[in-house]
């Protein structure tokens, strides 16, 4: 099975005090299609970093990263713009992928205008209330802000609007990090559900084990910048190689 996405020995780095800082180093990790992948690490270990360079968000200074046999780094910005619809993101920060003035009507229905070009104003309203209560969001919902919504609407708004065009791939930034442990549950449940019902591969990154287990098919573990540790969930929970995995599962548990 060929890979949607593969980083091959990817280095990041930032300018610190006149010197490098190496942030990640010799990443490599592939993700197929469908298949849920975690990422666990402590605080700092690198994990938002590697999704930043993963969205082409952040400059690699080693390396390269492969969108289904492309080269990121050499496609164009209008070949980046017509994958991004199968290539998408959500982050803890509701804000950091909601615009605060767009409605969760307007917020939704948008990437299928820009992406789709539904320019039927039947059917993408039809089109968008179908992917607000796919996430249970009621239609009156519709006209309120993100500052009108709570942690876990707005949530919702993130996960329609990342899957409304049917990506191949999400990446999700600790979504669920900021939300009550009962509203964590709902939003986990029905982003998984939804994901497996279009075949969306997910990369799921969380410091909550417990959750990444529950989600995940496969786990890989970072460690100051570097992925040390890559195994089938139920392999990883069960027989950790390394000591920094041991230590984070018997810190969760
Ligand atoms: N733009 C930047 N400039 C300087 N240092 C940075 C920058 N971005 C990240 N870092 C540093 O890189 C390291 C990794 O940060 P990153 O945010 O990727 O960690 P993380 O694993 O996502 O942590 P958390 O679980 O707290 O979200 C941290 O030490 C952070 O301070
Ligand atoms: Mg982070």
């Amino acid at each position: 099975m060929s890979a949607l996405l593969t980083a091959q020995h990817i280095g990041v780095q930032v300018r610190q005090a006149r010197a490098w800082l190496p942030i990640l180093q010799d990443v490599s990790l592939s993700i197929h299609a469908g298949e849920m992948v975690g990422l666990v690490g402590q605080s700092g270990s690198g994990k938002s970093t590697l999704a930043r360079a993963l969205l082409r968000l952040m400059p690699l200074s080693h390396g390269c990263v492969h969108w289904q046999g492309h080269d990121l780094a050499r496609l164009s910005e209008s070949h980046l713009r017509a994958l991004r619809p199968s290539y998408q993101a959500i982050f803890q920060q509701p804000s950091a992928s909601l615009s605060p003035r767009l409605t969760v009507f307007r917020a939704i229905a948008e990437p299928l205008c820009v992406h789709a070009g539904r320019r039927d104003r039947v059917a993408l309203r039809r089109n968008t209330l179908q992917a607000m209560a796919d996430v249970g969001l009621s239609e009156e919902l519709g006209e309120r802000l993100p500052h009108q919504l709570s942690g876990g609407q707005c949530q919702r708004v993130a996960i329609a609007r990342a899957l409304i065009n049917r990506p191949r791939l999400l990446i999700c930034d600790e979504i669920v990090s900021a939300l009550d442990l009962s509203v964590q549950a709902q939003v986990l449940n029905l982003l998984m559900a939804r994901c497996r019902e279009l075949g969306t591969a997910v990369l799921f990154i969380s410091h909550d084990l417990a959750v990444v287990r529950r989600v995940s098919d496969r786990v890989v573990v970072m460690q100051s910048g570097r992925l040390i540790e890559a195994a089938p969930t139920d392999q990883l929970f069960s027989d950790p190689q390394q000591p920094y995995t041991r230590q984070l599962i018997l810190a969760s548990s």
